[in-house]
């Protein structure tokens, strides 16, 4: 932990590969006196993710990864991670597997963000699927990251109501809003009551 204007913040990194729009809401919840994270570094595999954008606006380093070789990038991502002592890792979505030897060595919280109520509909296509099925309801879950995909303990949740005329496109818009806030509601909740 490190001394911020006299209050402990957790030093966190978040990892992205796309549009970064849970990192736009991470950044602006990280920016407040009372939160309790400040984002040191973001990871992005894909060096065109727009996400990046809010990291250049926000002045805070990222480092791209290039996963040609898997070990080598998670080595380096290790290694990045011990400079910067970091203490947190906010996956938002991210498209790469952790291996369960990268989980091991951080050996500190790594928690993520999945676009359905869990345990149902884990992976990708989440909304397509959900639509198929003739679901009631979907939502967005902050959950803990372990060795198992999408399966660690919840967080935090939002039961969110589909309409008839929902699409794929139009319901991860809907969810899309929620993860926003749920988000950050979660790292408060995993800080008051560790
Ligand atoms: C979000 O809906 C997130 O839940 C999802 O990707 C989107 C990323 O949006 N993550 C996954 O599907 C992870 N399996 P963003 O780049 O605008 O934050």
């Amino acid at each position: 932990m490190i001394k911020l204007n006299g209050h402990n913040k957790i030093k966190t990194a978040v990892f992205i590969s796309g549009n970064g729009t849970n990192l736009k809401s991470l950044i602006k919840f990280s920016l407040k006196k009372k939160s309790p994270i400040k984002i040191d570094i973001i990871f992005s595999n894909n060096s065109n993710a727009k996400g990046l954008n809010y990291a250049r606006k926000f002045k805070i380093k990222f480092i791209i990864l290039n996963y040609k070789n898997f070990k080598r990038t998670e080595n380096l991502i290790l290694k990045k991670l011990k400079q910067h002592s970091i203490e947190l890792i906010c996956l938002a979505g991210f498209m790469k597997i952790l291996s369960n030897k990268f989980i091991t060595e951080f050996g500190k919280k790594i928690i993520n963000i999945h676009p359905s109520l869990l345990p149902k509909y884990k992976g990708l296509n989440t909304h397509q699927r959900v639509i198929e099925k003739k679901e009631k309801f979907t939502g967005c879950t902050v959950h803990y990251v372990n060795q198992k995909l999408d399966s660690g303990k919840i967080i935090l949740q939002k039961k969110i109501r589909i309409s008839k005329k929902d699409t794929p496109k139009t319901l991860a818009r809907k969810v899309l809003k929620y993860e926003h806030i749920i988000y950050p509601q979660a790292i408060k909740k995993i800080f008051t009551n560790p």
